[in-house]
């Protein structure tokens, strides 16, 4: 038993890490069982599930995607904000029922909700039917756990780990486009935000080892590759080896995957070096998601945001000018304590400024434990809506408009499935990550085609092959 504590995921004191060769030998133990695995949240937990339904497997289970036909449910959840925590409340209240018509369910709750010390606190006091509560910095510990399980709640959180798990075995979702972790955590502390407390502190595998997974993804004809970390530009810094992020990106490049991504990034370390990198190679897409979060000074200041609107445009500039085909995305949260009127028109005046192809934008949701939860939230909630709403406007105009611009132009597109809605189409990606409903059939997909646009909406883009 091992719970969640601040004090722990908030200390930054360097200590050696170590780089721990995880276990994969698993005694298949739970033959003829079910598992349901439902994932909250961001790439990051995606691709954490990706783990977890390997250890699932790999103790004997078959997946199953009606939860009343598992024997155990395994919840991969997100703490982002109050909306996220609501859905799982929810979604618990639903296996609490189930386990009382099947008493030997067994219920496991991972990601980031569990390294929330007073979430883990309700859940041993009013969840006790909840068997397994396990942190994401100890993923690997799944498979024991399941295996030593007891009649009692068992919690396992390691809140600031010193551990790099290595020789970490996937069962990834797709043949095509693979999610590899380059670091674990974040030490940017910006006031809002709970995740360098679920996810410790920033630690980077080492280099040789990222080239390892990727060049075998390579070799097993994977035609995507995305860098996965909180902030992808910190790769490197805690270790001291003399190479960073703009270095390993050129590395990962030059082993030839025919497209490379990465997130995310934050504005005040990105480097001009990372900016050259991209512009240079032809399989790093031209495509960069770059969190804004508020176009006032004032309040990125209060956010700990390390730059200012001025710093943010400079960058902004800068990479446009250096990769004239970029794509600049970016997140943005309304609401935060203390924003004015005046305030919010500069975030207004940034969106216009950037023209952004593409926003997520979030209302400020307070988050117990980060120091923005001791400043007053004091922006009446009516106001926090119309600002979203008046946000929205302006964001979705300038996604449409950067969606028009394609119009009866072709563009590649990586396919990637079958399209949901209408079994005569695939959709897939362009390189600047457009979603493309294309006509055509099954044998387009894992291949880059070309793609003459035909119709461009707010979020997708529709067309057809080009021979
Ligand atoms: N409230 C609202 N939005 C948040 N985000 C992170 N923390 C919060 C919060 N407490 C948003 C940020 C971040 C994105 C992943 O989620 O915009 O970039
Ligand atoms: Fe949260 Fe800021 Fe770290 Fe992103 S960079 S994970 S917003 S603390």
């Amino acid at each position: 038993m091992r719970l969640p504590n601040y004090n722990e995921a908030k200390d930054r004191n360097k200590v050696d890490i170590t780089y721990l060769n995880v276990n994969n030998d698993i005694d298949a133990i739970y033959t003829n069982k079910k598992y349901f695995l439902r994932t909250y949240g961001c790439q990051m937990n995606v691709h954490d599930s990706e783990q977890i339904r390997f250890y699932l497997e790999k103790l004997g289970m078959n997946s199953t995607d009606t939860l009343e036909d598992a024997d155990v449910v395994v919840l991969n959840t997100c703490a982002i904000r109050e909306n996220a925590h609501d859905k799982v409340i929810g979604y618990l209240g639903r296996c609490k029922h189930l386990k009382k018509e099947k008493k030997d369910l067994i219920i496991v709750v991972m990601g980031c909700m569990a390294g929330q010390v007073d979430v883990v606190e309700d859940l041993q006091k009013n969840h006790k039917y909840i068997d397994l509560i396990i942190g994401t910095n100890n993923i690997y510990d799944l498979p024991r756990l399941l295996i030593e399980k007891g009649s009692k709640q068992n919690i396992e959180v390691y809140s600031n780990s010193d551990i790099v798990p290595e020789n970490i075995t996937y069962e990834r979702d797709s043949k095509i486009s693979a999610w590899v972790n380059i670091m674990y955590g974040c030490d940017k502390f910006c006031t809002y935000c709970i995740v360098p407390f679920t996810r410790g502190r920033e630690r980077s595998r080492k280099m040789e080892c990222i080239l390892e997974e990727c060049k075998s993804l390579v070799a097993s004809g994977y035609q995507e590759i995305t860098l996965l970390g909180q902030n992808v530009n910190a790769y490197g810094t805690d270790l001291n080896l003399g190479y960073d992020f703009a270095d390993l990106l050129e590395k990962v490049a030059e082993l030839g995957i025919p497209r490379l991504r990465f997130v995310t990034s934050h504005p005040w370390n990105f480097t001009d070096k990372m900016i050259e990198v991209i512009a240079k190679y032809e399989n790093i897409m031209p495509y960069i998601h770059l969190p804004l979060q508020s176009g006032s000074s004032r309040i990125l200041k209060k956010m700990n945001r390390r730059y200012t609107k001025e710093e943010y445009q400079e960058l902004f500039d800068k990479m446009k000018k250096t990769i004239p085909n970029a794509v600049i995305t970016t997140d943005i949260i309304v609401g935060f304590p203390g924003e004015t009127e005046e305030d919010f028109q500069d975030t207004l005046d940034m969106v216009e400024y950037c023209k952004y192809d593409g926003a997520f934008t979030f209302i400020y949701s307070e988050r117990k434990g980060t120091a923005s939860s001791f400043m007053k939230d004091d922006v009446s909630n009516e106001e926090k809506e119309s600002r979203l709403k008046r946000l929205n406007e302006l964001v979705n105009k300038y996604s449409k408009e950067s969606n028009v611009k394609l119009l009866d132009k072709v563009v590649p597109v990586l396919v990637i499935g079958p399209s949901i809605k209408d079994e005569n189409k695939v959709y897939g990606y362009t390189d600047t990550m457009k979603l493309v409903n294309i006509e055509g059939d099954e044998s387009l997909i894992g291949k880059i085609i070309d793609v003459k646009i035909t119709d461009a909406k707010s979020f997708s883009l529709d067309g057809v092959v080009n021979n």
